[in-house]
């Protein structure tokens, strides 16, 4: 066996190519059966891990991370049931508190960042775990790639979990199901075999921008119900989305093509509204129900771009507000679209916002969100910028999110920032220039 091991290891190694690196082996989700939870998964508790294998794409070249793991795990859905969802896990190259080896910084604690992506897809083939190192890793109508802040935050020492929050279902928009997922996916990653650290010796945060703040709103209320175990050291929340119809319904708005991912994401567990929603649409002329299903194909880029300049009034018999306005949807929207409800945040919140954020119809009702939460005693640093409108503030924000989420990470928090009550400021913040150059 000694013989047939040394002689078969030469051969096995001729079968890679020179340049592992650049191989993207990845399988879509929908016809991987690794994304497959496997049976009696339902009676295992959340954050459960079933599986994990190296993430079988390049993202580690593309993002310069050590090592990157693929974790299948069990969460709760959008209804409350026993599902699944899978992350990614970035292991960086240098990383802080590490013991015994290049700590860069800190005292001894390791920092994980759960990072939510704003994929905003109704398609499963277009999560992060299996578009990170292509789609998401390029620059979009001239703003960064999304993986931008993973190599940030690798190089800052931390390592980053990107979860498929919206589940199986790609359930774009239904808050609960994507709060659950996030904090399964933090449960799932600090407690796999490739994190060195236990819970008590990691701080770990949050961070997300618009539908990704969705993601990790909704964590950061239902924390304290569901994973009273977490102690998040913040939650970086930016472009809050704290009321989804607003987005919905403006049916030309800067994002209104991501109006077929939202409502159909939205009723993808809910069979008796998804009849519903389908039966508004028309079946003939140029924007019919064909037109809207399209989306069931198409990642965020692919979408903004597919529905540009149309209108959606158009597709539906009876316009889109009596979509909004329906009692078969009624109880989807107020069970899923809504922050402020689901329980009050008990980390430190650094939430940040155009004044003017042409996404969400303008602030107000993200100061109405942040005052309910403040009301009740949360500790919130808020930064409304009078400066550009949704999409300038993902880049405005940046610096000033990873300053708190640092600051969050290497234990520094208390020197730096209030650790109770609410702070508002008005800022004036205009880096998008330079940062995009
Ligand atoms: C990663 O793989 C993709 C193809 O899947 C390729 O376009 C890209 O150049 C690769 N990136 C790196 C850094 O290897
Ligand atoms: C220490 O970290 C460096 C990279 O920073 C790595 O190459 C080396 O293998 C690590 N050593 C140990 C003992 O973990
Ligand atoms: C959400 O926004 C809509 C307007 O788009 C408004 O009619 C509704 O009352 C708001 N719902 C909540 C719960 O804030
Ligand atoms: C439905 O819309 C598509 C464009 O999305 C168009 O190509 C097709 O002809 C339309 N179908 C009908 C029956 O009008
Ligand atoms: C802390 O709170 C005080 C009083 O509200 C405020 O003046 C100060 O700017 C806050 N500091 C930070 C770093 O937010
Ligand atoms: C932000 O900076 C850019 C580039 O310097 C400039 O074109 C733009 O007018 C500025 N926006 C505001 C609102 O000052």
């Amino acid at each position: 066996m000694q013989f047939l091991a040394s002689y078969l290891l030469p051969l096995s190694a001729l079968l890679l190519p020179a340049h592992g690196h650049t191989l993207n082996n990845a399988i879509p989700p929908s016809q991987d059966p690794w994304y497959k939870a496997p049976p009696g998964f339902e009676s295992a508790a959340p954050g459960t891990i079933f599986r994990i294998r190296p993430d079988p794409s390049n993202i580690t070249a593309v993002v310069s991370a050590a090592a990157a793991y693929n974790i299948l795990f069990r969460t709760t859905d959008t209804r409350y049931r026993p599902s699944w969802a899978v992350t990614t896990l970035l292991l960086p190259k240098s990383p802080i508190g590490a013991k015994s080896n290049g700590t860069k910084s800190g005292d001894g604690k390791a920092a994980l960042l759960s990072y939510q992506i704003p994929y905003n897809t109704a398609d499963v083939d277009a999560s992060p775990s299996y578009i990170l190192s292509t789609v998401l890793a390029e620059e979009f109508l001239g703003n960064p790639p999304f993986t931008d802040g993973i190599v940030e935050a690798l190089s800052r020492g931390w390592y980053v979990n990107v979860p498929d929050f919206e589940g199986p279902l790609a359930s774009f928009a239904a808050g609960p199901q994507e709060g659950y997922a996030v904090l399964d996916s933090v449960r799932a990653a600090l407690s796999s075999d490739p994190f060195p650290s236990t819970l008590e010796e990691t701080r770990y945060a949050m961070w997300g921008y618009s539908g990704g703040s969705i993601a990790s709103t909704f964590a950061a209320e239902l924390q304290a119900s569901y994973a009273q175990e977490l102690d998040f050291a913040g939650a970086a929340i930016g472009g809050l989305v704290p009321n989804v119809t607003t987005i919905f319904s403006d049916p030309r708005s800067i994002v209104s093509g991501l109006i077929p991912a939202g409502l159909l994401g939205l009723t993808s567990q809910y069979p008796e509204a998804r009849e519903f929603l389908l039966g508004q649409l028309k079946t003939e002329g140029p924007y019919n129900i064909t037109g809207f299903l399209a989306t069931l194909h198409l990642n965020v880029d692919e979408a903004l771009v597919h529905y540009t300049g149309q209108n959606f009034e158009e597709y539906f018999v009876n316009g889109l507000d009596a979509v909004f306005k329906a009692p078969e949807l009624a109880r989807v929207f107020g069970n899923n679209g809504y922050q402020g409800y689901h329980g009050i945040p008990q980390m430190p919140v650094f939430a940040y916002k155009a004044i003017k954020d042409d996404a969400t119809a303008g602030i107000a009702d993200s100061d109405e969100v942040i005052s309910r939460y403040c009301g009740v005693g949360a500790n919130i640093l808020y930064h409304r910028n009078s400066i550009g409108g949704h999409t300038d503030e993902l880049i405005n924000g940046a610096p000033r999110a990873l300053d708190f989420l640092a600051a969050a990470l290497d234990g520094s928090f208390a020197e730096k920032y209030n650790t109770t009550g609410c702070t508002w400021v008005d800022v004036a913040v205009n880096i998008t220039a330079s940062a995009i150059a």
